[in-house]
């Protein structure tokens, strides 16, 4: 079965890497949720996918720059008109906390920026080791030195580089690097990459898949999983292939 794994919790619905976000993939039936991190100024891992609290919030400025306190001070849902009740943005200890009440498995991507680099690989596997979630995590990056780095650290946690090129043979690669699966953009995965990938062991979760037509191609032929905004839409989807 092709696992379903909720990009920055549902995002299409609900302010993204926030615990709504993460609540309602859960209640959606996800398998999974996927996130980011960085860490704050005091050295924090907190949830949110840019460099700066802009996009997201109602602040200005860089994470790096930010305590934790004034960080969770701001609101990640003020964008959206319909949910009243302010979202933080969450610690990854809280994330983890509240994964012990269910067994979603949980896609960690290091957002390495210049700041964080090779700083926060250490302090994240700590908190995966002390919440006991080296089976249900996957740690992804964009950044293979990152991964690496968390593979020498804690090997028995799952890595998974992130790319968006068409490279040759990605599993070969993959496998070099100790990875069990890797993350591919969906428009760099072609049928043929997923079979041979699977076929050599390696899972495949390629990211980020919110038209039903691609929804269905990756059902068919059975890869790992995907990445997506919209959890709901793909497990309509996904029922018509059991
Ligand atoms: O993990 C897949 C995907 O999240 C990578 O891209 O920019 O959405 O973090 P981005
Ligand atoms: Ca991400």
């Amino acid at each position: 079965m092709t696992l379903i794994f909720a990009h920055r919790g549902y995002s299409a619905k609900y302010p993204e890497n926030t615990m709504r976000a993460f609540r309602e993939a859960e209640k959606s039936g996800a398998d999974g949720i996927e996130l980011d991190v960085q860490f704050t100024k005091d050295d924090e891992i907190v949830v949110i996918h840019d460099d700066k609290v802009d996009r997201t919030t109602n602040g200005s400025g860089l994470v790096k720059d930010y305590t934790f306190e004034d960080l969770r001070r701001l609101d990640a849902s003020y964008k959206f008109k319909t949910i009243l009740k302010k979202e933080p943005i969450p610690s990854l200890k809280e994330v983890l906390e509240w994964l012990q009440t269910n067994q979603l498995k949980c896609n960690i991507e290091i957002k390495s920026n210049i700041e964080s680099y090779m700083k926060i690989e250490a302090p994240l596997i700590a908190l995966i080791r002390e919440y006991n979630l080296s089976e249900r995590v996957i740690i992804s990056s964009f950044n293979h030195y990152s991964i690496v780095y968390c593979y020498r650290l804690a090997p028995e946690i799952e890595i998974a580089p992130l790319y968006q090129e068409g490279l040759f043979m990605p599993w070969v690669y993959t496998q070099s690097i100790k990875a069990k699966g890797m993350h591919p953009n969906f428009r760099v995965a072609p049928n043929e990459i997923i079979k041979a990938a699977i076929e050599a062991g390696i899972e495949v979760r390629p990211y980020t898949v919110n038209k039903e037509q691609d929804m269905r191609r990756l059902f068919e032929i059975g890869c790992t999983a995907f990445i997506t905004d919209d959890p709901v839409k793909a497990i309509k989807i996904r029922k018509e292939f059991r």
